[in-house]
């Protein structure tokens, strides 16, 4: 049956390879059979400190992105968050059902928080949640394909539509995270036990980097004592990270990774990791360098917000008339 999925990237920094295995590699999958939003969250992306050309330029990035890993615009909607107004309304009404307890407990607040200034943490950072739930209920997304940390939030979102569902019937649609079996945490390749992300450049591959840098990356990977190459992330998170690697690209399991290089040094494994990752991102690279000049940017944006914004406005109708707002036609 056709369902909805909804997924969105927010424009914050220079996308890695996590962002791909965890998510831009997943997305173009659903178009020929479900009904798919994706979307640049780019209201999300003023949650932090970031300079107007900066976000105009990462912007453009990730639409150049998602084209290049051939979601196709007859097919899916491609559109930008500011675009749809929508989601600020809506987000207006849900963050009256979701609670600072709860909000205080995400993991990513708490991690990013704890890096600011207290008196400098804005209030977007802190109901950051709210606008994601409404981002995803707007489209009454049955599926939302994201990575691990992302989870959290999509499960607050479950405990959103829980909330307002008992309150006023069915009016929100459940949404489900779905999360690949590998790949869905890629961690940095200089500090495995950290996550790979856009805002700390150490040990990340960028999508934007040169394929030498990305291959030079990968074989200064930091790696474990012993010699095995073994999928066990608590004693060996160095290697297994570059499993997860290689598994993700090929869509094979870390099984037939460890199987395949059982007789395999580091350094030999390490080279399959970089030449398999170039073998992917080479052509994406290509065809993003094709696109991130042209008007195709803003053509694909223009409708895809018309498109969008269609949806959108039949779902926050359906609340505002559940909430008691009058409504005049
Ligand atoms: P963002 O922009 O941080 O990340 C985009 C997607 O990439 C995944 N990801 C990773 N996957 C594997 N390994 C990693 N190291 C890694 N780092 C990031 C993320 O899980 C995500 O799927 N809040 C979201 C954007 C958003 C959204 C939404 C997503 C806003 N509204 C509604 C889905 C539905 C975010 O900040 O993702």
């Amino acid at each position: 049956m056709k369902k909805r999925v909804l997924s969105g990237i927010k424009p914050t920094g220079n996308l890695t390879l996590g962002n791909y295995l965890g998510a831009l590699k997943h997305f173009a999958k659903y178009q020929d059979e479900h009904e798919v939003f994706i979307f640049i969250a780019d209201l999300h992306a003023l949650t932090l400190p970031i300079e107007p050309e900066v976000l105009r330029k990462l912007t453009r990035d990730i639409v150049a992105f998602y084209l290049a890993s051939n979601l196709d615009p007859s097919k899916t909607t491609i559109f930008l968050q500011s675009q749809v107004s929508e989601h600020s309304e809506l987000n207006a009404i849900l963050q009256n059902y979701l609670y600072m307890g709860e909000l205080n407990r995400m993991t990513q607040f708490k991690d990013l928080s704890l890096k600011m200034k207290q008196s400098a943490i804005g209030l977007g950072l802190f109901a950051y949640p709210v606008l994601m739930a409404s981002d995803i209920l707007l489209y009454d997304a049955q599926i939302v394909p994201v990575g691990e940390d992302q989870k959290q939030h999509v499960e607050l979102t479950r405990d959103l539509v829980d909330r307002f569902n008992k309150r006023y019937g069915n009016i929100l649609v459940m949404p489900e995270p779905v999360i690949s079996k590998v790949g869905a945490r890629i961690m940095s390749l200089s500090n495995p036990l950290q996550k790979m992300s856009k805002s700390d450049p150490k040990g990340d591959v960028f999508l934007l980097d040169d394929l030498k840098v990305i291959e030079k990356k990968i074989m200064a990977a930091v790696t474990d004592s012993g010699s095995e190459i073994k999928y066990d992330v608590k004693n060996k998170p160095g290697i297994s990270n570059l499993i997860s690697i290689y598994a993700s690209i090929e869509n094979i399991t870390t099984k037939d990774v460890e199987e395949k290089f059982k007789n395999s040094q580091y350094g030999e494994f390490k080279k399959a990791v970089a030449m398999c990752v170039i073998n992917e991102l080479g052509p994406f690279k290509k065809r993003y360098e094709e696109i991130i000049n042209s008007s195709l940017i803003e053509e694909t944006l223009a409708e895809g917000a018309l498109k969008a914004k269609k949806i959108a406005k039949q779902t926050l109708s359906r609340v505002q008339k559940a909430v008691g707002l009058l409504h005049v036609e």
